[in-house]
């Protein structure tokens, strides 16, 4: 399956492997705002919570992230996820 929807508050939104790079890129193509900047994993502006489900990150992190926070710059998700903006 190279398909997965992305929850968030009252929306559903679609990963597809085809067409994104990274959960950042789609929440940019869904206007729903979040910051971010470097795109490689330094700064930390593109963090959500991840509620439910799992990702997979092209490399490793390189900000500092909490329990459960995750950059959406450098990851994908494998599975339906559930995400709140930060
Ligand atoms: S945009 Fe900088 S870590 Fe994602």
């Amino acid at each position: 399956m190279k398909s997965f929807k992305i929850f968030l508050k009252k929306r559903e939104i679609f990963f597809d492997r085809k067409f994104h790079r990274n959960i950042l890129e789609v929440l940019q193509n869904n206007q729903i705002p979040i910051g971010y900047q470097c795109q490689l994993g330094f700064c930390g502006l593109c963090k959500v919570y991840l509620k439910k489900g799992d990702i997979s990150y092209f490399y490793r992190p390189i900000a500092l992230l909490k329990s459960k926070e995750i950059l959406t710059c450098i990851c994908r998700p494998v599975n339906n996820i559930v995400i709140e903006i930060c």
